[in-house]
């Protein structure tokens, strides 16, 4: 007889990192789309506002690298951000897809039947830190049934502040190593996640992050071989652009 060990992720332990990054052009909806089609569960994406206040899934402060078009958030309206072609620069087979906004990326994720963590980046030109949460409240309270939410961030007072709008909601803090005193800090915002660099995982760290019931997910690791001695020392998820080699 032989013993069947599990060295790898669950299915919902499993987030696509801006979608299925490593397939199709991040943070769009394509990117989203083929997370499902590889048989995610989950996708992580970054949230952002445009200088008239619209909330847009993007991961830098301007469009430059991720479109055909120039300049930074805080300059162009959510109209002219949703105008440019977001996927040509990855391959012209994506040409046509856009840089969606939060609400339209909401309506998607019910049809594709995914979840979502929502990393909320703090940049300069974010004027009001109220104005930035409240945008995300107001999307995420429109999501379907079957679609779960967590929230991500590192800036500790975007998890304070969406914390306190919304105290069910699973806050998870990004650390690339955390501090020494990352249990303090957790408590501080409240938060029960922490989300750290993969490199930075020890099977020390998460001894105790276990003992105290908090859970720890890697980004953003593409090798499974990379993860296997973790998984069974507490390791509770992995943000991956490539979830289909996590997923077999
Ligand atoms: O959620 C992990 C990861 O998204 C954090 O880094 O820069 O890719 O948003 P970044
Ligand atoms: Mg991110």
């Amino acid at each position: 007889m032989t013993t069947q060990f599990s060295i790898g992720p669950q299915r919902d332990e499993v987030q696509a990192h801006r979608g299925a990054s490593a397939i199709a052009p991040e943070n769009t909806i394509a990117a989203f789309r083929a997370a499902a089609e590889a048989g995610a569960k989950w996708v992580e994406l970054d949230v952002a506002l445009s200088a008239d206040g619209t909330l847009v899934v993007i991961h830098d402060d301007s469009v430059d690298r991720t479109s055909s078009g120039k300049g930074s958030l805080g300059e162009l309206t959510g109209a002219e951000i949703g105008a440019l072609d977001a996927g040509t620069w990855f391959d012209p087979r994506f040409a046509g897809e856009r840089i969606p906004t939060l609400a339209e990326t909401i309506v998607a994720l019910g049809e594709l039947g995914l979840s979502a963590n929502v990393e909320i980046k703090q940049h300069k030109h974010h004027k009001s830190l109220d104005q930035l949460v409240r945008a995300v409240q107001a999307d995420i309270s429109k999501r379907a049934a079957n679609t779960q939410i967590m929230i991500s961030s590192f800036d500790p007072e975007a998890l304070k502040a969406m914390h306190a709008l919304e105290p069910e909601l699973e806050m998870a803090m990004l650390w690339g190593r955390p501090p020494e005193d990352w249990a303090e800090q957790l408590a501080a915002i409240p938060a029960t996640t922490i989300h750290m660099h993969f490199k930075a995982l020890s099977i020390g760290l998460l001894e105790e992050t276990t003992k105290r019931g908090i859970k720890v997910r890697a980004w953003t690791c593409n090798d499974p071989v990379q993860l296997v001695s973790f998984w069974g020392a507490g390791l509770s998820g992995v943000i991956t652009d490539n979830p289909k080699v996590f997923l077999g």
